[in-house]
């Protein structure tokens, strides 16, 4: 079968959409307090900039770099917390060209320090029309001070691919004192749209050596729409490598694949890595985020793992969804399993970033949820995640992640449960709740309608106690 220049021109079948949540949900618009030194995050963090990339650099600083919508510029933004990317000035670095294999759309671009310079890479193609737009390459251009939001950027050149076939969404990671680009490229005698590739750098544009191929799309959530693997990015944490990459086509079918491998492994030996058969972060209705891809890793200001990805907040997409714009930058906590592997969850949904509350002096359980029913247990991640929704009186609400039209509600029995948004039987402050700063840590709700009394466990629910009861202190993660 040989498959058109076009990116998007090959059809494979299968439509249905990997899902993580059943139901459509509301979005929170309130947002928390901040109940810690830097200011609560709110998704979307940043609208309209997809493929995003966020670190935090040795200067203090994170940049962030990011897909526009009219793929015509490279941007990039700082800011000294991750919450203040949201309304951080954007610079212009560079413009595409009038004409020539550089003056088309520019995609996915990501800045890395190369050898003492700042160089920020992207994928590129020409602006002649018909299917030749999508001849798309790896370029970088190059910062000549040492500031990358106030120097000069010229072009370096391009990136010297194994082979001339459309390539994107480069990266760059080091390991064990090696650096590696990966990249996605289409592969003669392989009919997919693009694969996920490796190598050590000799420089910031070549190769040391033949790359290895580590992922190819063949499963059927790899393969919806189109045939691709791309936009790899790379954690190392608990004595393993973990490469998330993004896989088939750019709308709501978009999910997050896992490879993984001993971090003492040979990283360039494909049959060493492990791949996940099923998808890690997908669409998920509940909390209303579609198309979640296009990952890279970050730490937040406590130095907690943050996954960084772009999603839509709606399903459905006119036309070609590469050219819809509302692929928003979104940000949440990365957890880890029991066995020490990244536990993704679900993408969280609009709103300020929620958080896990486990009882203070019982720390093998969690505030969580079934369905309506409150509890204090173990249940699967997305359950766990509570959102604190502020007022203007100081006090919050908190409502779950998967039911974002709900919140708890405490009673003069002293009963706490969840309730829908738009009940009116509620009683003044009964959904209100104090947040206040406890002993070691700790958070404790007060309740805004029942005096001197705070949520608080008991054996495996959720209900009032006294303020000064310790079964109310809570540790907020
Ligand atoms: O967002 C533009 C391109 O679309 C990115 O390079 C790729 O990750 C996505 O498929």
């Amino acid at each position: 079968m040989t498959i058109r220049l076009s990116r998007r021109s090959f059809a494979a079948a299968g439509s249905l959409l990997p899902i993580a949540c059943s139901q459509a949900g509301r979005s929170g618009l309130a947002t928390a307090a901040a109940p810690s030194a830097a200011p609560l995050a709110v998704n979307p963090l940043v609208r309209q900039r997809a493929d995003a990339q966020v670190f935090r650099h040795e200067d203090g600083w994170y940049y962030m770099t990011g897909s526009v919508p009219e793929y015509d510029r490279l941007v990039l933004r700082r800011s000294r917390t991750l919450a203040g990317l949201s309304t951080a000035e954007e610079r212009v670095l560079w413009r595409h060209q009038a004409r020539g294999p550089m003056s088309g759309f520019l995609w996915a671009p990501e800045l890395h320090f190369v050898d003492g310079r700042w160089v920020m890479y992207f994928a590129a193609g020409p602006s002649g029309g018909g299917e030749d737009v999508f001849r798309i390459r790896t370029y970088a251009i190059v910062c000549d001070g040492a500031d990358p939001m106030t120097g000069d950027w010229t072009v370096l050149g391009q990136f010297q691919a194994p082979w001339d076939s459309f390539n994107l969404d480069s990266t760059i990671f080091t390991h064990k004192g090696v650096r590696y680009f990966s990249w996605a490229q289409r592969e003669a005698g392989i009919d997919t749209n693009s694969n996920v590739y490796i190598a050590p750098m000799k420089d910031a544009l070549t190769l040391a050596a033949a790359p290895a191929r580590l992922t190819v799309p063949t499963l059927d959530w790899e393969v919806r729409g189109f045939k691709v693997n791309e936009g790899s990015a790379f954690l190392v944490k608990n004595g393993q490598v973990f490469m998330t990459y993004s896989a088939s086509a750019t709308d709501a079918r978009y999910c997050l694949g896992l490879l993984s491998i001993d971090e003492n492994a040979n990283l360039m030996d494909p049959r060493a890595w492990t791949k996940s058969q099923q998808p890690v972060f997908v669409t998920c209705r509940e909390t209303s985020v579609y198309g979640p891809g296009h990952n890279s890793f970050t730490v937040d200001e406590q130095g907690r793992d943050i996954l960084v990805y772009h999603g839509r907040d709606y399903e459905a997409i006119a036309g070609d969804p590469l050219f819809n714009p509302d692929r928003h930058t979104r940000i949440q906590r990365l957890y880890t399993d029991a066995r020490g592997n990244p536990n993704f969850g679900v993408p969280v949904g609009n709103g300020p970033l929620p958080e896990r509350f486990t009882p203070a002096v019982r720390r093998n359980v969690m505030l969580a949820h079934e369905g309506e029913r409150l509890l204090i247990g173990n249940a699967p991640l997305p359950q766990t995640q509570f959102r604190s929704l502020s007022f203007e009186d100081g006090s919050v609400q908190l409502s779950p992640i998967l039911k974002p039209g709900h919140r708890l509600v405490a009673s003069a029995e002293g009963s706490v449960t969840l309730v829908a948004m738009d009940t009116s039987s509620v009683g003044p402050g009964a959904d209100r709740f104090r947040r206040m700063a406890g002993p070691g840590g700790t958070v404790q709700f007060i309740s805004q309608a029942f005096e001197g009394r705070a949520l608080a466990h008991s054996s495996d629910k959720v209900r009032l106690a006294q303020a000064t009861d310790a079964a109310s202190t809570w540790l907020a993660d």
